[in-house]
C-alpha cells in the first residue's frame, strides 16, 4: 500500500516543529509520504517560519521536502503577531541553526496546495496548524480545491462552549485571520452542497486540544531517552512553551495542539467526532474569530465540518502524546 500523501501548513510555532518532528518520523518510516511543508505566518513572521520549518527538518533528518514561503500575514487585516507566545523568532529558547543546504520551493505555498492536491487527486492529507491565510488563497487559485483534498484537518477554533485562548470566544488560528478560516468554511460547505460523498474537515478546537498537555517531566524523558541535538532544541523550545503557559496562568506546561493534531489527521478512524455546519464571525465587536456551530441546523446549510470531540483512544490525548514521542524518540 503506498503511504498517503501528506501536506503540513504550519506557522512554526514550538508545539507546530512537534508536529514537524512527528510527521518526519511518519514519513521515514514510510506509513506517510510528506509532500511538503507549506509555512504560514503565524506567531511571528513568514521569514522565521520558513527558517524554523527549514531548521527543525534538519534537526529531525528529514529527506528533502519541498518548503514553500505561504501567506505573509492574514488576507484581510493587518496581521498580529505574538511573539510572547513562541518567543521573537518563533522557536522558544531553542537556538537553531540560519544555515541550510534545503531550498525553499519557489512556488509559493498557495500554488504549492494546488499543485499538490492535482498531484494526488482524492488522497492528499492536508493538515493545517498555523493559520488558514495561504489555503484561503490556494482556494482562490483553484475552487475545486475541497473536491481534490481527501482529508482536510484543522488546529482551529474552539467548540462545545469550551473558551477562547485569544479573546473569551475565539482562538489564535482563526482569531488571526478570520475571513481566511471562513472562507475555508465556505468552500466546503459549497464542495459538498455539490457533492455529499466529500469528506467535510475535521475542525480540532481548543475544547480537545487544550487536553494535550506536555510537561516538563515529558521532556525530561524526551532527553533521557534521546540526546539528540533534535531533543535539545525541542526540550529548549518547550521550556518558552512552558513559562508562556504558566505566565497566563495554566502552570507550567503546555499545551500541544499541533502534533496532537497532526496524530488525529493521521488516524481519523481514532477521533470521536460530531458532523457540524460552522461559520466564522468576522465583524462582531466581541465575537471576531469565533467558530459559530449551528447545531440545530438552524443555516439549513449542507454540514461543511465534522468537530473532534474526543479520541477513541484508552488513556486519552495523553496516550496520543506517547505515540508522537515515540516517534520523536525513532528520530535519533
Ligand atoms: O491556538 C493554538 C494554536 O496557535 C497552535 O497552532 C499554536 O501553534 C498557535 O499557532
Ligand atoms: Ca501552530
Amino acid at each position: 500500500m503506498r503511504p498517503t500523501p501528506v501536506l503540513l501548513d504550519c506557522d512554526p510555532g514550538i508545539d507546530d516543529a512537534l508536529a514537524i518532528a512527528y510527521l518526519v518520523a511518519e514519513h521515514l518510516a514510510g506509513r506517510i509520504r510528506l509532500v511538503g511543508v507549506v509555512c504560514t505566518a503565524g506567531n511571528v513572521g513568514l521569514a522565521d517560519t520558513v527558517a524554523n520549518a527549514l531548521a527543525w527538518l534538519d534537526l529531525a533528518g528529514a529527506p528533502p521536502v519541498p518548503v514553500c514561503a505561504g501567506a505573509a500575514g492574514a488576507i484581510a487585516v493587518p496581521h498580529v503577531f505574538t511573539p510572547e507566545t513562541h518567543g521573537p523568532r518563533g522557536a522558544g529558547h531553542a537556538v537553531l541553526e540560519t544555515t541550510t543546504t534545503r531550498c525553499v520551493d519557489p512556488r509559493g505555498g498557495a500554488q504549492f496546495w494546488v499543485d499538490a492536491a492535482r498531484a494526488h487527486p482524492g488522497e492528499l492529507v492536508a493538515i493545517v496548524t498555523g493559520p488558514s491565510s495561504t489555503l484561503a488563497r490556494a482556494l482562490e487559485r483553484e475552487p475545486a480545491l475541497p473536491g481534490l483534498v481527501a482529508d482536510l484537518t484543522v488546529m482551529g477554533g474552539t467548540f462545545r462552549g469550551h473558551p477562547g485562548n485569544t479573546t473569551p470566544v475565539s482562538e489564535w488560528n482563526v482569531d488571526v485571520d478570520p475571513e481566511a478560516a471562513d472562507a475555508v468554511c465556505l468552500a466546503w460547505e459549497a464542495a459538498r452542497s455539490a457533492d455529499a460523498e466529500l469528506a467535510a474537515p475535521l475542525w480540532c478546537g481548543l475544547n480537545l486540544t487544550e487536553r494535550a498537555v506536555w510537561t516538563p517531566e515529558r521532556s525530561q524523558r524526551l532527553l533521557a531517552a534521546s540526546d539528540s541535538p533534535l531533543a535539545r532544541q525541542l526540550t529548549a523550545a518547550l521550556r518558552f512553551y512552558f513559562e508562556f503557559h504558566d505566565s497566563v496562568g495554566e502552570g507550567y506546561l503546555a499545551q500541544v495542539h499541533d502534533p496532537f493534531v497532526a496524530w488525529l489527521a493521521l488516524h481519523p478512524e481514532m477521533v470521536i467526532t460530531e458532523d457540524s455546519h460552522i461559520r466564522v464571525e468576522c465583524s462582531g465587536e466581541h465575537t471576531r474569530g469565533m467558530t459559530v456551530e449551528d447545531r440545530r441546523g438552524h443555516r439549513g446549510r449542507a454540514g461543511n465540518a465534522r468537530i473532534a470531540t474526543g479520541v477513541r483512544v484508552s488513556g486519552g490525548p495523553e496516550a496520543v502524546l506517547d505515540e508522537v514521542f515515540a516517534a520523536i524518540v525513532s528520530l535519533r
